[in-house]
């Protein structure tokens, strides 16, 4: 339909491109009828005579573009993987009997399919897509950052679990939950897994240097957490330097005990240290990825209530009421991310508590 659509646009008789083709003229009828699939050569003579492109074409009669098969061979599971999902939404089309397509409905959606109508497609509802960005709270966002990236059933280590307030809105049982925290005697930067075995570590440390005084007392009160400005913390190091190396330990040690290709899952704010500008996710990001991590996904959470301010005599910069969800992957630099694979998980175990402090 397409090659006849092509040549009546040229203005061409059959007999006429069959000449050109120096080939039989019933041949080329009979590729319109589609009851030949015509060679590579015939195709090749097609473009060129009909001056149309050739991967269309070849795609039409069910053949690879020579000149994409090389980058298919090299990552033929990307491949599958990427043109499975940009089916999905012609799927339902396909099966609507309502559609009944004539000739040049059918035909102009071949010449364009990108701009086919897609009546339902079969992907997630648009009411059902994660948002880079959430005005709420960290248990309502964090259920579906997991969603988007871990496996059900995966092992999912909570190594900074605290009162596990992540946890409040993920099922029970939907995963292998490994929960710890300093309060239990398990630093997160010396965790006890063999290397390799967790699917995604999830990482919340206190993430603000604590001034003195009263300034962001009911926030997440890093001294009082971790007694970091009285310079226990083993780094040697104070006020934002010291929230830094706790990260960047913690993530040296997520790298040992994560998969390839496992997720790491960090929690962090920006402050102002000292009247400086600290943009932690940034400093995180870089250092991150100098570690062996991909950066996959970055989540702005943006508190609904207003955040207190003490003392502030006058204002420099902006008072912050954003926080950030990243998303890192162990990578090798070689992969790419296309979902969540299944491999240390475990089918859920619906109704089964997982969420309790494992002792580990
Ligand atoms: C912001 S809270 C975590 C809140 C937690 N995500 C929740 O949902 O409840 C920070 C936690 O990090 C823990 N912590 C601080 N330093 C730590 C360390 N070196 N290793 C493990 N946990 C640590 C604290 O005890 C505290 O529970």
């Amino acid at each position: 339909m397409r090659l006849r659509q092509l040549r009546k646009e040229q203005g061409l008789g059959i007999k006429v491109l069959a000449q050109k083709l120096k080939v039989d003229h019933a041949y080329i009828s009979r590729i319109e009828s589609g009851q030949v699939r015509p060679s590579e050569q015939i195709l090749q003579k097609l473009s060129k005579a009909l001056k149309h492109e050739e991967a269309e074409l070849m795609i039409l009669a069910d053949r690879i573009p020579k000149e994409w098969r090389s980058a298919i061979r090299k990552t033929p599971e990307e491949t599958a993987h990427w043109i499975g999902e940009w089916l999905e939404g012609y799927g339902e089309q396909k099966q609507d009997p309502s559609e009944g397509k004539g000739d040049s409905a059918m035909a102009s959606q071949l010449a364009n399919p990108l701009k086919a109508k897609r009546k339902s497609p079969n992907g997630a509802a648009t009411n059902q897509l994660v948002f880079s960005a959430h005005s709420g709270t960290n248990d309502e966002l964090f259920p579906r950052i997991l969603g988007l990236y871990v496996a059900p059933g995966s092992i999912v280590a909570d190594v900074t679990y605290g009162k596990g307030v992540f946890w409040k809105n993920v099922p029970d049982g939907l995963y292998q939950v490994k929960a710890t925290d300093i309060t239990q005697g398990i630093d997160c930067r010396s965790l006890p897994y063999e290397d390799g075995l967790i699917d995604c570590v999830v990482l919340d440390p206190p993430y603000m240097h604590t001034p003195g005084g009263t300034a962001h007392v009911g926030h997440q009160n890093y001294e009082g957490y971790y007694r970091n400005n009285a310079n226990k913390n083993g780094s040697g190091k104070k006020y934002h330097e010291a929230v830094l190396d706790l990260y960047f330990g913690a993530a040296d040690e997520a790298n040992r005990v994560l998969r390839e290709n496992g997720i790491f899952v960090v929690k962090c704010a920006d402050e102002v240290c000292a009247n400086q500008q600290r943009l932690t996710h940034v400093e995180l990001i870089n250092e991150f990825i100098c570690k062996g991590f991909v950066v996959e996904d970055l989540f702005v959470l943006k508190r609904n209530n207003r955040p207190g301010v003490s003392r502030m005599l006058k204002q420099v910069h902006a008072r912050k009421n954003h926080s950030y969800f990243l998303v890192f992957r162990k990578s090798n630099g070689k992969s790419r991310w296309f979902g969540p694979k299944k491999t240390n998980a475990q089918p859920p175990i619906p109704g089964l508590h997982q969420k309790t402090p494992q002792k580990v």
